[in-house]
């Protein structure tokens, strides 16, 4: 398969490379995009160095199986309809086409029939809204989600590379901020993008949104606040979820343990230096929240890999299932 990378060089673009490796995907061509910065350098794949070329709109006119994009929105937003009008399969990370109703917003163990004989520009969900939604749509399968109250504990590296690299340099003495709105280095920030006018922020409206797209609903109240902590990966959410039906804590338990890339942990807690090179979105300290129709529990998730790259080679995987079946 023809595979490019729009974004190679940076945090995801990286993870990605390693994650097609991971995944065994057969990759008999592999094309490595970047801006102008980047292009002329080369990134090692399995035991070859690859060269990265200048993202050129020449470039996506070509013939890809896949084109996998990890950039920012606005160069997704020029970038991918190219490629998809010249008949290319996009999957893309940015936040450019996620609230687009005739794009598919993807996490493959949720809603992944919906990319059955799909081509054109798929959406990868927002990091921090991939690692809840998967515990939320078991338990939303058996109890039907009615409401969700998040605070979020996100990792610099959800920044991209000049997120590690402000933080690394306020550990070595800086004082310079120019990433984050205030001092990060033994700092917890309550700000994740810009603020809209009713006072959430863009990120906590991307996990109100794109929540209640992935699990194909409108309904579902929620309420988030976004934190950037000083951790480099790895986000950690605090998750209060209200359910229509009465919860059987056993039950729960089942539908956690049973559903895809969630791993469920009874008996311990699981911190994101712990996380390691895992891909699962993990839950732990689930307990009944005010009632008997609420939960609350401890999710973490890798937000480079299962938040980001992983997803979308997840995506691949089911799309290439599909064209085979
Ligand atoms: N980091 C996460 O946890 C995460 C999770 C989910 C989604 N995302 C999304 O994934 C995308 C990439 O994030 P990241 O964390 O990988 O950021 P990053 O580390 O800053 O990397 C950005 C990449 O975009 C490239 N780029 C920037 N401007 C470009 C241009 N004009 N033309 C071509 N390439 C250009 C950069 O190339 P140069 O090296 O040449 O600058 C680099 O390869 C963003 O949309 C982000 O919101 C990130």
């Amino acid at each position: 398969m023809k595979i490019g990378i729009v974004g190679a060089s940076g945090e995801v673009g990286r993870m990605m490379l390693l994650s097609l490796e991971e995944f065994n995907i057969p990759v008999s061509e592999l094309r490595l995009f970047a801006s102008i910065r980047s292009a002329g350098q080369r990134i090692s794949y399995k035991d070859r160095l690859l060269l990265i070329d200048n993202l050129t709109e020449k470039a996506m006119k070509e013939k890809y199986d896949y084109l996998l994009f990890s950039v920012g929105s606005s160069v997704s937003y020029r970038f991918a309809p190219i490629a998809a009008e010249h008949g290319n399969t996009v999957i893309d990370n940015s936040s450019a086409f996620r609230r687009d109703s005739a794009i598919p917003l993807i996490v493959p163990e949720i809603n992944g029939d919906l990319i059955r004989d799909y081509r054109g520009i798929i959406a990868n969900p927002n990091c921090s809204t991939i690692q809840m939604v998967l515990p939320l749509a078991a338990l939303d399968r058996e109890f039907r989600l009615k409401k969700v109250i998040v605070s979020t504990y996100q990792s610099v590296s959800g920044s991209g590379h000049k997120g590690i690299a402000e933080l690394e340099s306020q550990e070595k003495g800086s004082k310079v901020n120019k990433v984050y709105p205030r001092e990060i280095h033994r700092n917890v920030i309550p700000q994740i993008a810009d603020f809209r006018s009713d006072g959430y922020t863009e990120e906590e409206e991307k996990m109100r949104f794109e929540t209640n797209k992935i699990l194909g609903r409108t309904d579902i109240l929620i309420s988030a606040t976004t934190v950037r902590v000083p951790v480099c990966y790895g986000h950690s959410e605090s998750v209060y979820a209200e359910f229509e039906n009465e919860i059987d804590f056993q039950k729960a338990e089942e539908c956690l343990r049973a559903m895809k890339s969630v791993v469920y942990l009874d008996k311990e807690y699981i911190t994101p230096l712990e996380l390691k090179q895992a891909n699962n979105s993990y839950v732990s300290r689930l307990r009944y929240g005010v009632d008997r129709h609420s939960l609350t529990f401890w999710n973490v998730g890798d937000n480079v890999r299962l938040g980001a790259a992983v997803n979308a080679v997840r995506i691949l995987v089911k799309m290439m299932e599909k064209a085979n079946s």
